[in-house]
């Protein structure tokens, strides 16, 4: 009986929620406070892109007790944001979003996934571009509308890598973020942006921007310019710097940026063990005019070694040591003076007008006549996804890990519970913490090898980014 009163007790703090973000200008602003929002985040894609299998009944966001152990090992990060790249709309997602939401956590959502038929594809493109793919990106924001903690959506990641890719897809990644921001205008009880994920190719980067960013002169109700504009940058390895790192040039490029500019990942792992000595800059003076933020990859271990913790196919985990070093550069953060920085005031900057002249890189697309939609996609559009999924926020029974979690050291991760948070509050460093057992990033050791390893970093930074993230993406398989 006292069990069930302590269990309703809990369940009613589910109606607590964090508040609903807006765009304003190139700022995440909260409309209650004006405040501006600073993303910290993590990527989060439980078993990679290949781990995606919605034939099997399951997707990142569908299996409540995995979503406690990650949240609550998440709230001990200190971060605010979720990425999540492959959702299948046809999954009931209702106890995850509820257990990121009380623990304060947002989500940014691909509505594509590496699945043939689920994202546009680099060459081609115009094959790809059809009404059941636009239906499945539809039935991702209904399922997806409803959660107060849904961030933004991306209509594309990384589909533009080189000249050949900006040639062709430019036209159909700007008509997609057309289709998803009507669809949502029409169906959606509040505004949610849309845009694009870039990598972070400076050959291309800034016509990318350019070319998705610019307004058609003279339309004001044209709706295929994107309200955000993210890129995935590994220019940062080991102990480096601002301009080492060519972060720089970034803020540089973005400065008069429309709408808000962010990683949508981070975390170059060229040096290794990682220091994330990036986070200090990311939210420091140098770069919070320009950038909202980021999102570190990666929180689940793959192949590919970016992982903060190593989650077994049984669902128990063990902590990485990038986890503690991660945390303990989030740590250091002023959070409060992070969160609740104002606008500036004065004029808003304004969007590039679209003509040929705005793209410079020879061979990149320099039509902004876009693809009209596919035949039977204006009747889904207007009438809705049928059936349609909904997704609500429901009470959470429990708050305690299921799943044995350990430490980098070995020790067991006692007592691990989701702390869930009071209304429009959203995470950071303190609300949950572990007994982290003996956590290497204590001994110093780390901070001795890194610096050897700096004349590496500088040669990373300096002459291989692009290189790095082509690898990356190959790897991570998202430019289909
Ligand atoms: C549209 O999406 C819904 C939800 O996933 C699905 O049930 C339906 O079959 C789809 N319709 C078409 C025409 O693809
Ligand atoms: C731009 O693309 C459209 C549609 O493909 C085409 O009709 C038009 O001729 C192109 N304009 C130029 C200047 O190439």
């Amino acid at each position: 009986m006292i069990l069930q009163t302590a269990l309703l007790a809990l369940g009613a703090t589910l109606a607590a929620a964090v508040q609903p973000l807006e765009v304003k200008d190139n700022y995440f602003i909260n409309p209650k406070t004006g405040n501006r929002f600073q993303i910290i985040g993590v990527a989060y894609q439980p078993g990679g892109s290949a781990g995606y299998k919605p034939q099997e009944g399951f997707d990142p966001l569908s299996r409540p007790e995995h979503c406690l152990r990650d949240a609550a090992l998440m709230q001990v990060l200190g971060v605010n944001t979720i990425r999540v790249y492959n959702l299948s709309p046809d999954l009931n997602h209702d106890e995850c979003a509820s257990i990121f939401n009380a623990a304060g956590m947002y989500m940014v959502l691909d509505v594509n996934s590496p699945l043939v038929g689920e994202s546009l594809q680099n060459f081609a493109t115009w094959e790809s571009y059809y009404d059941t793919y636009l239906n499945r990106t539809f039935a991702v924001v209904e399922a997806f509308k409803d959660y107060p903690n849904t961030l933004a959506f991306f209509s594309g990641n990384e589909v533009i890598s080189d000249i050949p890719s900006g040639k062709v897809v430019p036209p159909y990644v700007r008509a997609v973020t057309r289709d998803l921001k009507e669809y949502i205008s029409l169906h959606s009880d509040r505004p949610i942006p849309v845009g694009y994920s870039a990598a972070d190719v400076r050959d291309v980067l800034f016509d990318t921007y350019n070319y998705f960013q610019c307004h058609e002169e003279g339309d004001d109700k044209d709706m295929s310019h994107g309200d955000l504009f993210a890129l995935n940058s590994y220019s940062w390895c080991g102990d480096s710097d601002f301009k080492k790192s060519t972060f720089d040039d970034l803020v540089e490029g973005f400065k008069e940026s429309s709408v808000p500019i962010f990683y949508s990942e981070y975390g170059c792992n060229e040096v290794t063990p990682r220091i994330f000595t990036e986070v200090g800059t990311i939210y420091g003076p140098e770069m919070t005019g320009v950038f909202s933020g980021g999102i570190v990859y990666e929180y689940v271990q793959e192949d590919n070694n970016y992982g903060l913790v190593d989650v077994k196919e049984d669902g128990t985990a063990k902590i990485l040591p990038d986890f503690y070093a991660f945390r303990d550069q989030v740590a250091k953060l002023d959070h409060k003076a992070l969160q609740s920085m104002k606008p500036p005031s004065g004029p808003a900057n304004k969007a590039p007008v679209c003509s040929p002249k705005l793209i410079k890189t020879k061979g990149f697309a320099n039509n902004f006549t876009l693809p009209v939609l596919p035949p039977n996609a204006p009747e889904i559009l207007k009438a809705g996804v049928k059936p349609k999924p909904v997704g609500k926020l429901v009470n959470v029974d429990s708050w305690k890990v299921t799943f044995k979690v350990t430490n980098p050291d070995g020790s067991t991760v006692s007592d691990l519970e989701v702390k869930p948070l009071s209304n429009d509050e959203t995470n950071q460093p303190g609300t949950n913490t572990v007994n982290e057992g003996d956590n290497p990033t204590k001994t110093g050791s780390s901070a001795s090898e890194s610096s050897s390893n700096a004349a590496v970093a500088g040669f990373g930074a300096a002459g291989a980014p692009a290189l790095a993230l082509g690898a990356f993406a190959f790897v991570a398989g998202f430019a289909l």
